[in-house]
């Protein structure tokens, strides 16, 4: 191991704050976490920085939907986000929000420089406008039927049915997502960003060993078409940073989304007392390494590195992309309850199963990975609770019962523990390499050799014979250095087991560097199981759940459509509004209406007369419980003629329904007669 110390800054992309962290988004943090708590473990210095990604129209439009600010959504959306984070072991030096005064500090100062320097330029451009909400319209706004194949209810970018990909205006009938109106063209003026400034500098550097092939290969073909300026602006109405200088424009969120990277990096700097330029600027030694999804590539390898270039900022060392994750070897999907929510999973199944799961799943390269939940429950059960969990729980019995807790004082043979030191340096640069796949093989083969040792020796026979008790005792504390080995190798994948190995073994927290020691002549703490098999009942219950948990996000997101709110079909005015009398009324009496089930018959007092009410709230009130009560009426309604009576007004309730309707109770100062304002 080299005992250079690097300094590494290590982030994942941003997740959007307008919804919950699934399984797909898991794959990545997972990845990205486990490649810095191996640089940890190796003792290098290594800071590791994320944030939601606050702005931009789904979010101003999700807080719309729910009736809240955005600036409280992205709040609990947050604290949602690091809470399943931090569930999963995927553990921050700081998480944070793009919606925060340092990014836009960083937002202003790039733009400001890039600006100066003449990179930014202004054009007027038509584009889809909704004349209701009176906004511009994001294409995955706008809906219709798609050009090539006439399929509906296509988005304004590509065809979910027959691949086809085009401008939103190609749709054919295309409607806002947002108002359901027919989109209109509009011109507006908006700035952008002239990327094709960097093109040199960019053909260089996605050639440099930053990125993987593929992705340089894939950017090639934008490099070599020419890059076109990019749009860093949006209109107002939308939820970002205001543009110094051009009121009413916003910076577009994929401009200040990676700046939030710094601005996280520099929130975590003032906390502990860091120097931010030090790890930013131009000539810096850090590294900055970023994991990110294929998706999301060209605004990583070609608009970040020019925007930092531009701005006088170092650039990244690496950009790291992952392929997107497949269960059961198709797109997750939410009628198949494959759309596992983060928090779904963590209610059903141990996380460090699909930590483990992920990195025997995860190499370097872009291709897409599948979570096979038969595979995913056979290997957890083989490899980590038969093979690795197992060596202990082989060894720490005797060891506690036969041997008062303690380890032997030397062992008569270490060549099992030394082809562990000698196998750990291809680990090591598997996982440098993010080969995780490559470091599970090795590990395992390594967790085989020390089984296969304890069932040669078979400590279990050894045990009935007195004489043999010194062997049973180097057997199995060979075997427990074995397994402390096994889990500082397997400690980037399994923080969570580790620690509770840790406190097994009654040791420190141990570091790569801890591997060519043995413990002995020390004092073991009893043995608890590590790691429990998965039930494929688990399984079955989390996809089950996974289907619920899709309804009720749908209920929230799907914000025109929501089918349990009737549309408000028309207006009345003003003047038609005044003509309504409402009155408070005391309920004198109250009874069923037989052969109804949904009537009560009420007698209300409106101080100088009673009037006789029908009212359709049976479901929700015990007539008993409303005499005395007051309520709200509509005292100049025209007397109806109803099947059991004639009805002299309305009642007015809240609530949804069934057994929630509310009318008023009593309540100070209110009298029955009372004119209602
Ligand atoms: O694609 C996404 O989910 C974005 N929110 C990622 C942003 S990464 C970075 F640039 F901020
Ligand atoms: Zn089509």
């Amino acid at each position: 191991m080299s005992s250079q110390t690097r300094t590494i800054v290590v982030t994942s992309a941003l997740p959007y704050a307008n919804g919950p962290i699934h399984i797909g988004h898991m794959l990545e943090y997972i990845q990205t976490d486990i490649w810095v708590r191996f640089q940890k473990i190796r003792g290098h210095e290594c800071i590791f920085v994320c944030a939601d990604d606050a702005h931009g129209t789904p979010i101003m439009l999700r807080a719309q939907a729910e009736g809240i600010t955005p600036e409280i959504l992205i709040e609990r959306m947050q604290k949602e986000h690091l809470a399943d984070f931090t569930e999963f072991g995927v553990e921050f030096d700081n998480y944070y929000s793009t919606h925060s005064p340092e990014n836009r500090h960083f937002a202003e100062l790039i733009y400001t420089r890039l600006k100066e320097g003449g990179h930014i330029r202004t054009q007027v451009i038509s584009q889809a406008y909704d004349p209701k909400a009176e906004m511009f319209l994001p294409d995955r706004f706008i809906k219709g039927e798609c050009p090539n194949c006439g399929t509906a209810d296509q988005y304004g970018d590509n065809c979910e049915k027959c691949g086809a990909t085009y401008a939103p205006t190609d749709l054919k009938n295309p409607i806002s997502v947002v108002t359901g109106e027919t989109p209109i063209e509009k011109d507006s003026e908006q700035y952008f960003f002239k990327v094709s400034d960097y093109g040199d500098m960019l053909k260089h550097w996605t050639r440099d060993g930053h990125i993987q092939k593929e992705i340089a290969n894939k950017m090639d073909e934008w490099l070599d078409e020419g890059l076109r300026d990019w749009d860093i602006s949006r209109n107002a109405p939308y939820w970002g940073f205001e543009i110094p200088d051009a009121p009413g424009k916003y910076f577009y969120v994929w401009l200040d989304a990676p700046i939030g990277y710094m601005a996280s990096f520099k929130n975590w700097c003032d906390s502990n007392d860091h120097n931010f330029d030090d790890y930013w600027k131009e000539d810096s030694k850090a590294e900055l390494h970023h994991f990110i999804g294929k998706d999301i590539a060209r605004f990583h390898t070609l608009f970040w590195p020019a925007m930092l270039h531009g701005a006088g900022f170092r650039k990244p060392s690496a950009v790291y992309c992952h392929g997107f994750l497949t269960v059961d070897g198709q797109k997750m999907s939410k009628s198949r309850g494959t759309f596992i929510m983060a928090r779904t999973y963590l209610q059903h199944l141990n996380p460090e199963y699909l930590r483990y799961y992920f990195a025997a799943k995860l190499g370097s390269g872009v291709d897409d990975i599948d979570l096979n939940l038969e595979d995913f429950t056979a290997r957890v059960n083989s490899d980590l609770v038969g093979k690795v969990v197992n060596i202990a729980s082989r060894c720490a019995g005797f060891i506690n019962k036969r041997f008062d807790g303690k380890l032997a004082a030397s062992l008569s043979d270490d060549s099992l523990s030394q082809q562990y030191v000698t196998a750990s340096d291809s680990i090591a640069e598997a996982y440098e390499n993010r080969e995780f796949s490559r470091a599970m093989r090795e590990i395992m083969a390594l967790a085989d050799k020390a089984n296969q040792f304890i069932d040669e020796k078979q400590p279990w026979v050894g045990i009935k014979d007195e004489a043999r008790h010194g062997e049973v005792h180097d057997v199995c504390t060979i075997g427990i250095n074995c397994f402390r080995q096994l889990v500082i190798l397997l400690k980037p994948v399994l923080p969570k087991l580790a620690a509770e190995a840790e406190a097994f073994l009654n040791v420190e927290p141990l570091f790569w560097r801890d591997l060519d020691n043995n413990l002995l002549d020390h004092a073991i703490n009893r043995f608890k199981p590590l790691m429990t098999r998965i039930d494929k009942v688990y399984i079955e219950r989390m996809i089950e759940a996974s289907k619920e948990a899709e309804a009720a996000e749908k209920k929230i997101t799907s914000q025109n459509n929501d089918s349990s709110i009737e549309p408000i079909e028309s207006e009345i005015n003003y003047d038609d509004f005044a003509k309504l009398d409402f009155r408070i009324a005391k309920i004198v009496a109250a009874k069923r209406v037989e052969k109804s089930d949904k009537l009560l018959q009420l007698t209300l007092d409106i101080g100088n007369e009673t009037r006789n009410v029908f009212a359709g709230i049976s479901g929700a009130y015990d007539p008993a419980t409303l005499e005395g009560k007051l309520t709200v009426m509509v005292a100049n309604l025209a007397p109806r003629k109803m099947r059991f009576g004639i009805s002299e007004g309305m009642v007015l309730a809240a609530g949804s329904g069934d057994n929630e309707l509310f009318v008023l109770h009593p309540g100070e100062g209110a009298k029955p007669g009372m004119r209602v304002r």
